[in-house]
């Protein structure tokens, strides 16, 4: 197998392996795939060779899979423009936002993107929203939003008052106002401090005014939509009886989780954006800044490492284990 055939098969999650979406389809179709072998150590292996290959880094421009020297030193400025570590990224991320971000500033180049960028702040947070993929929907994963409501946080509930919600990688918000509405239908919203963080200033400013278009709000019912938010500028804002519950934090969630124990931390489709070496610690943050019993919940693609002690509920969520 060539080194170059691992990132065809395999991909990282949450610090493990996974068939990549190349190979899932043919799995999912059961094709004969049994003259294909991988054998888990050798797997592991040649993917930290990968992670030792050189990749965009803070002290000089290097080459990385489809990026070239200029392309990697753009993205080392941009993410340094946020406070945060290009090398912390998969490249293969990096290769692939990059031409959308070119496209959200409308240039063809990355000198081009960097002289606009310089000339016009506001096109930085165009840049890094592309980059950093900011997508994001209220009730994001309907049928974990049920799960939660219906059997997990009724139980969480019962033995934790008041209680502490944090977004890490909360975008725009979407994703705690949305816990929030659950809380506040399960009765527990009055004694739940929630919080968002995000590395985007311009995410959090969203966040913080609660302020969506109608087409943000698909994923909302118009029950919800009546009851939990007030037509406002064209749009709709999320009334203060919700906001008043929630704070929000520009942060680089790399540097550590926000102090303090948390019974519940949604930290959810961002992990898969990070090289395995850079997220290590924060997963050890994610295991101790959980209480014992507490809810962790991820992405559809992805999993806490093996060695860290959650314990599978259902789709995306994890109990962090007592032991
Ligand atoms: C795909 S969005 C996920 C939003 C939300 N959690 C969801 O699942 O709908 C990923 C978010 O992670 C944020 N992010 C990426 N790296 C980060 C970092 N080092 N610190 C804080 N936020 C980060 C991005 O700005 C982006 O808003």
């Amino acid at each position: 197998m060539s080194q170059s055939f691992v990132p065809e098969v395999l991909a990282t999650v949450g610090g493990g392996w996974l068939p990549s979406r190349v190979l899932r389809p043919a799995i999912a179709s059961r094709q004969n795939l049994a003259h294909i072998s991988f054998p888990r150590e050798a797997a592991r292996r040649r993917a930290m060779n990968l992670a030792a290959a050189p990749a965009c880094t803070n002290s000089r421009p290097a080459r990385v899979s489809k990026l070239n020297d200029s392309e990697c030193a753009f993205c080392r400025w941009l993410f340094e423009q946020a406070g945060l570590d290009v090398s912390s990224y998969r490249p293969k991320t990096l290769e692939r936002r990059l031409p959308a971000c070119l496209r959200a500033l409308r240039v063809v180049d990355v000198a081009r993107a960097r002289r606009r960028i310089e000339k016009e702040p506001q096109a930085l947070h165009q840049a890094l929203g592309a980059m950093l993929i900011g997508v994001t929907s209220f009730f994001r994963d309907a049928k974990v939003f049920d799960e939660l409501q219906s059997e997990i946080l009724p139980e969480l509930l019962a033995s934790r008052s008041p209680c502490r919600v944090c977004s890490l990688g909360c975008s725009d918000g979407a994703e705690l106002y949305s816990l929030a509405i659950v809380l506040a239908e399960l009765g527990a919203l009055e004694h739940t401090y929630l919080l968002g963080a995000d590395c985007r200033p311009e995410a959090i400013k969203v966040a913080r005014a609660g302020h969506y278009d109608a087409n943000h709000l698909h994923g909302v019912s118009p029950e919800r939509l009546e009851r939990y938010f007030l037509r406002e500028d064209g749009g709709f804002r999320v009334r203060p009886e919700l906001r008043q519950h929630a704070r929000w934090r520009v942060a680089n969630i790399l540097r550590g989780v926000e102090p303090g124990i948390w019974d519940v931390i949604a930290f959810r489709n961002v992990a898969m954006y990070f090289r395995a070496e850079a997220s290590h610690r924060l997963w050890d943050h994610l295991e101790t800044s959980l209480r014992p019993g507490g809810l962790l919940i991820l992405g559809k693609a992805e999993r806490p490492p093996r060695s860290k002690r959650f314990a599978a509920l259902g789709p995306c969520l994890f109990q962090r284990l007592r032991r």
